[in-house]
């Protein structure tokens, strides 16, 4: 463990997380009272640890300085966000992109250009306006976020891809490679079904 790479601005990362989570909460609670549905399953959120921060600064040939991490790479804050139903991930998307002090800086559609291992998510890189000293020396302050949206069954994949690769040496990666393919297929299909029976009872009320 080195010295925390976000020093004096870990406060203020804190306060914006909380700020984003308790609004994206909000709206949920929102789309329940309006439609008696919520327009999520459930938010997780972290702020990426120090350590990771500081090998992602390495691996991009960054300094290691809380600059590099606030300014130059966008997802010290992490929040996704999954659904049940995929129509209810662009739901999300237009809330996200109505609140208030957000601008989007990148936005990467993963369901509509499925990636060529089978991974689905919508990527939305945002930048928030908070009454907080940023690591430019701003105030009110300019901080970044990756918010990831991806129903259910893209999350499971998503999980299980994630902790084989890392936590294995793969070998035979061609079967292999094919074979997550293929889940992350079907899975995507079942999405395309649970949404099109969750239509079928929504037009019968
Ligand atoms: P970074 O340099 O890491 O920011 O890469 P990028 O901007 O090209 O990343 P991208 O937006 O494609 O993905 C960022 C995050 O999405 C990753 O840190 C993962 O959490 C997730 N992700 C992207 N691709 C995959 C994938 O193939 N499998 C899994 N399990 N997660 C992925
Ligand atoms: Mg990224």
């Amino acid at each position: 463990m080195t010295d925390d790479i976000y020093g004096k601005y870990r406060p203020a990362l804190k306060a914006v997380l909380a700020d984003i989570a308790a609004r994206i909460e909000a709206y949920n609670e929102q789309e329940k009272a309006k439609n008696g549905e919520m327009a999520y399953e459930h938010l997780i959120y972290r702020i990426k640890s120090s350590d990771s921060m500081a090998e992602k600064c390495r691996r991009k040939g960054l300094p290691e300085t809380s600059q590099s991490a606030l300014l130059n790479i966008k997802d010290a804050i992490g929040i996704r966000i999954v659904c049940r139903f995929v129509d209810d991930i662009y739901l999300n998307v237009r809330y996200i992109k109505a609140m208030a002090g957000c601008r989007i800086v990148q936005e990467k559609d993963y369901i509509k250009h499925v990636k060529p291992n089978g991974y689905r998510s919508y990527h939305m890189i945002l930048e928030f306006t908070e009454p907080y000293e940023d690591a430019a020396g701003a105030n009110p302050g300019h901080f970044f976020a990756e918010i990831q949206i991806r129903t259910i069954a893209m999350d499971s994949w998503a999980s299980l891809e994630h902790q084989m690769k890392y936590k294995h040496d793969v070998k035979n990666t061609d079967i292999i490679e094919r074979e997550l393919k293929r889940c992350a297929d079907e899975l995507a299909a079942c999405d395309v079904s649970m949404q099109t029976i969750r239509n079928l009872i929504c037009s019968e009320q």
